[in-house]
């Protein structure tokens, strides 16, 4: 009688253990472009590491360096069901937002400070919900940095871009920055800007500084200019029908778990930026030049007709409260 307990008892348990781990059997594909060593690489990690603590039987498995996708495929991948979590740059979701643009226009920022505050700001916290209808959730935003001119020669004048061409991100409005100086932009994928800039069928680019050096691309670049001209940040996004079918429980964690990654996705952020940007400037083959206030002036007018043309596809209200942040 007693072994018949034990037996019963034994078998309930496990089988409210087969149970409970087959209710939260699940595995959450993290998709992304950059090096580990990077605010997104970092970000992903942590994500990882907190979100599997939170719920148990949970995999989540991180494919960095476009192992997986690249970026112009991971976001009809997600939306197929095929990845679950992305944070493709802000530059990326134009086939679904004209919105999130904003972020694009050159000159626009003062700092990251100012990026933060207007993420953080209700403007642009209604831009995480900006592309629902099409099937995606933005999670939270996260930082990489301020972008840098980089080619062959120094870039300091727009004169100095005049008829180079330089590898963008899939953005109108990146194109038509390279176009208002004379420069010939190019669109490509993340993955093949180095080979592009060491064969010289490129002859620059514009990266923030954390990119340019998990990536080696100064090593295949004789200048960096400081241009802080424009920013490199990322949406973390999810797709709608995964999002809203998980159960509201597990929902809450993963939510959490994200929070607390990307704050410290964010935290990192500048210390990596400050890192990388030492780390380059100390390298024997590539040097760091700085525009004068009144080239830094030349390059402000040029952009300006850029402004004007993407305006009423971002929205005025928006440009201003993004503007708001600097002060
Ligand atoms: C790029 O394509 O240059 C960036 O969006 C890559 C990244 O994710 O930082």
């Amino acid at each position: 009688k007693l072994m018949k307990t034990v037996l019963a008892s034994a078998v309930a348990a496990v089988g409210i253990l087969a149970g409970g781990a087959q209710a939260a059997d699940m595995t959450i594909k993290f998709s992304h472009v950059v090096a580990e060593n990077t605010p997104k690489g970092k970000m992903a990690r942590k994500f990882e590491e907190l979100a599997e603590a939170a719920v148990p039987g949970l995999d989540v498995q991180v494919f960095p360096n476009s192992q997986l996708y690249d970026d112009s495929r991971v976001l009809e991948a997600m939306l197929l069901g095929d990845v679950q979590i992305a944070a493709p740059s802000l530059s990326k979701f134009q086939r679904f937002t004209n919105k999130l643009q904003v972020f694009d226009l050159p000159f626009l920022f003062d700092d990251m400070a100012a990026v933060d505050r207007f993420q953080q700001s209700e403007a642009g916290q209604s831009l995480l919900n900006s592309m629902e209808d099409k099937g995606l959730i933005g999670l939270g935003y996260l930082h990489n940095g301020m972008k840098q001119f980089s080619a062959n020669e120094p870039i300091l004048t727009p004169e100095d871009a005049a008829g180079k061409k330089f590898r963008i991100q899939t953005s109108d409005i990146l194109a038509a920055q390279f176009e208002a100086v004379d420069a010939i932009p190019v669109k490509k994928p993340f993955s093949e800007v180095f080979t592009l800039l060491q064969t010289k069928a490129i002859d620059g680019a514009e990266n923030p500084w954390s990119n340019l050096y998990s990536k080696k691309f100064f090593e295949v670049q004789d200048y960096v200019t400081e241009s802080n001209h424009g920013v490199l940040d990322y949406l973390v996004v999810t797709s709608a029908s995964f999002w809203n079918g998980l159960e509201p429980d597990v929902r809450d964690k993963l939510n959490k778990a994200m929070n607390e990654a990307i704050a410290y996705g964010n935290e990192q952020s500048a210390d990596l930026a400050a890192r990388d940007r030492q780390a380059i400037i100390d390298d024997e083959g590539t040097k760091v030049v700085q525009m004068s206030a009144e080239q830094r002036q030349a390059w402000v007018e040029a952009e300006k007709p850029v402004w004007s043309e993407f305006e009423d596809d971002i929205g005025r209200d928006l440009i201003d409260a993004a503007l708001k942040a600097n002060q």
